[in-house]
């Protein structure tokens, strides 16, 4: 289990799922469990590394598996701005980044003071006006420091997992290049997403309603910098998780040699 081949070596995971608060007691959220992160983690402190994992809003439960994980130093976080500034940070002094927080793209303008209430305004449903969050990890590809592998995640909803409808009649009957084929498809988005982000590695997975977010399997595409497969990895996150700090490894020697 403990190879051994991250000894030493500083690592930054982020994990979870960030809430963008709309007022005292609501919030925009998602469903990442952070189970393939806190995964992530515990499989490189098992390797030697020093971690810190940034956990967006990951339950108790989940962050057990980190227990008696000295290397492992958990922080906390709750929203887009506190994961940013927690992941600008702690970047600088680590020479491996794995984003694998589902961030949210957009967060609430004006976050009400007051619980919103329906009897202050009867009949009226409000309207949520919303602001775009920055790109943490495309900043800290902006800010890397040198030698430093830096990973990001995507995870896409394809072909007949897209949404819980059928796919609609105007895909059906023009479907797009490369678009019939859901791997193709997953592909594709993840090599375009590479291009946008500049990693060194994506790892792309398909999640849908069933797959992927709150599951314990998973299922891992991770691309390198040239949109090559680097690997394909199935089974349990921690096997998947294994797997993606092996093509981590690869990267850091590559960038020592
Ligand atoms: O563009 P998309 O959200 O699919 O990209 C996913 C990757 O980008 C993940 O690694 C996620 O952690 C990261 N991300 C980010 N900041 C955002 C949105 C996504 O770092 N605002």
């Amino acid at each position: 289990l403990a190879s051994g081949d991250f000894e030493g070596v500083r690592v930054l995971v982020t994990a979870g799922g960030t809430r963008e608060p709309i007022d005292p007691v609501r919030y925009l959220g998602n469903r990442s469990s952070g189970r393939q992160g806190v995964a992530v983690a515990a499989a490189a402190a098992d390797r030697g590394a020093k971690v810190v994992l940034l956990a967006a809003n990951i339950d108790e439960s989940v962050l057990a598996e980190l227990r008696d994980r000295p290397s492992v130093r958990v922080v906390p976080v709750g929203t887009a701005a506190e994961l940013e500034s927690a992941a600008r940070a702690a970047a600088g002094g680590a020479e491996v980044v794995i984003m694998a927080a589902a961030v949210a793209d957009y967060r609430v303008a004006e976050v009400a003071e007051h619980k919103i209430r329906k009897e202050d305004a009867p009949g009226q449903a409000p309207t949520l006006r919303l602001v775009e969050n920055p790109d943490i990890l495309v900043g800290l590809v902006r800010e890397r420091r040198p030698g430093q592998v830096i990973v990001g995640f995507a995870a896409e909803t394809v072909g007949a997992g897209r949404g819980h409808s059928e796919p609609d009649a105007e895909d059906a009957a023009f479907p797009g290049p490369g678009e019939e084929d859901p791997a193709e498809e997953l592909l594709e988005r993840g090599r375009r997403k590479l291009a946008r982000k500049g990693v060194d590695l994506l790892a792309v997975n398909a999640v849908g309603w069933n797959a992927g977010f709150e599951s314990a399997e998973n299922a891992l595409l991770v691309l390198d910098a040239d949109g090559r497969v680097a690997c394909e990895a199935t089974g349990t996150k921690r096997a998947v998780a294994e797997r993606l700090l092996d093509a981590v490894r690869d990267e850091l020697r590559a960038l020592r040699h």
